[in-house]
């Protein structure tokens, strides 16, 4: 954060959405080789949501209008959208007068996306951007393949970010990581530029989400701990100065270990996994507007936000919450 900036960048607005229809741990079962307790002891997932119909846009659209709806917002006062997502369908039509663009950065999408938005709000030049993190996981899912399909689900979340002088609150540091080592352990070779879709690709199952999870959970664990606690310390932050660490819902355990290296006890972990499972861009802000609408977080409250994902891509920021 420039030390002489004008304006810092808040949240004041947020809103979300997930499709109706369920898979629960059960139906995994009817599928493929798999339990319930499997699935719930080694990710803490409980169920996930997954959209029938339609694009990512389906996700990313309802997510913008539940945030408009709610905080009386109109389309035509937001500057820029930003959608992180790695499932994107078309470019998001959205509102008459904004400008707005696609991240893709996987999981740490949301958190790209954000520094991204409370740098263009800091910078004095826009007042209301709009970052929404929407994955359509089922639409690159392998429903064959039991080590991926029970773990992804469809969501999308949205946050307004606009400008306060008051330098105290909002956007207060960030440590964001990309390093190209992952690409063995979590890609999805198909349909970019290198691999065109061809019948071939399509045979090969290029198009689907390829994970080697023992690898992944390894550097995860490790990444995602590393970075909120370099983060704390670079900021003077105690464990007691936090009220939350909202952290990318991939894996219970992965979020356990961070919170034990920041020494958070449970309670001050948001946590919406086991509803939802792993939605990729869509998991930290559906954290922070679940907790929000349930009264959960206050003005000052001091939040970490944590990521990991393909790539690899990480980091850890933190914020000071603005609104009531
Ligand atoms: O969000 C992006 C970043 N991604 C992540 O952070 C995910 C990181 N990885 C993970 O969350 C975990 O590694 C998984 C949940 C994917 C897997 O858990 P694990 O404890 O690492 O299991 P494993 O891959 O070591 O597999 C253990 C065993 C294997 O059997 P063998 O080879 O030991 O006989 C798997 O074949 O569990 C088997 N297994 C399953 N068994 C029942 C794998 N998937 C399933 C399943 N049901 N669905």
């Amino acid at each position: 954060m420039p030390k002489d900036k004008k304006y810092s960048a808040i949240i004041t607005a947020l809103g979300m959405y997930v499709p109706d229809k369920v898979y629960d741990n059960k139906y995994f079962e009817s599928i493929v080789d798999t339990n319930e307790e499997w699935i719930l002891t080694r990710t803490g997932i409980r169920e996930r949501r997954i959209l029938e119909k339609g694009g990512t846009s389906v996700l990313a659209t309802n997510a913008a209008l539940d945030l408009m709806q709610r905080h009386n917002v109109k389309a035509e006062e937001i500057d820029c959208i930003i959608v992180a997502t790695v499932t994107p369908d078309m470019f998001f039509p959205g509102a008459v007068n904004a400008w707005g663009f696609d991240l893709e950065a996987a999981c740490s999408g949301f958190l790209f996306a954000f520094q991204n938005g409370c740098a263009l709000v800091e910078s004095g030049q826009y007042k209301k951007v709009m970052v929404i993190g929407a994955d359509k996981m089922s639409s690159i899912t392998d429903y064959t393949d039991r080590n991926i399909c029970i773990l992804f689900g469809d969501a999308g979340a949205a946050v307004l970010i606009e400008p306060t002088e008051d330098k105290s609150l909002g956007l207060q540091d960030s440590i964001l990581r990309v390093d190209g080592s992952g690409e063995d352990s979590l890609h999805m070779r198909g349909g970019g530029s290198l691999n065109p879709p061809t019948h071939e690709t399509v045979d090969k199952k290029m198009h689907y989400i390829y994970q080697d999870g023992k690898a992944v959970f390894k550097v995860a664990v490790k990444g995602m701990a590393d970075v909120s606690y370099e983060l704390m310390q670079k900021n003077n932050l105690k464990s007691d100065d936090i009220a939350y660490l909202v952290p990318h819902q991939a894996n219970m355990r992965i979020i356990d270990a961070t919170a034990q290296r920041m020494g958070l006890s449970k309670d001050k972990v948001m946590i919406n996994i086991d509803r939802y499972g792993n939605t990729t861009a869509a998991t930290i802000p559906s954290c922070l507007v679940e907790y929000y609408r349930n009264g959960k977080i206050k003005k000052g409250d001091k939040i970490i936000l944590s990521a990991f994902g393909a790539g690899y891509t990480w980091g850890a920021s933190y914020i000071v919450w603005a609104i009531d």
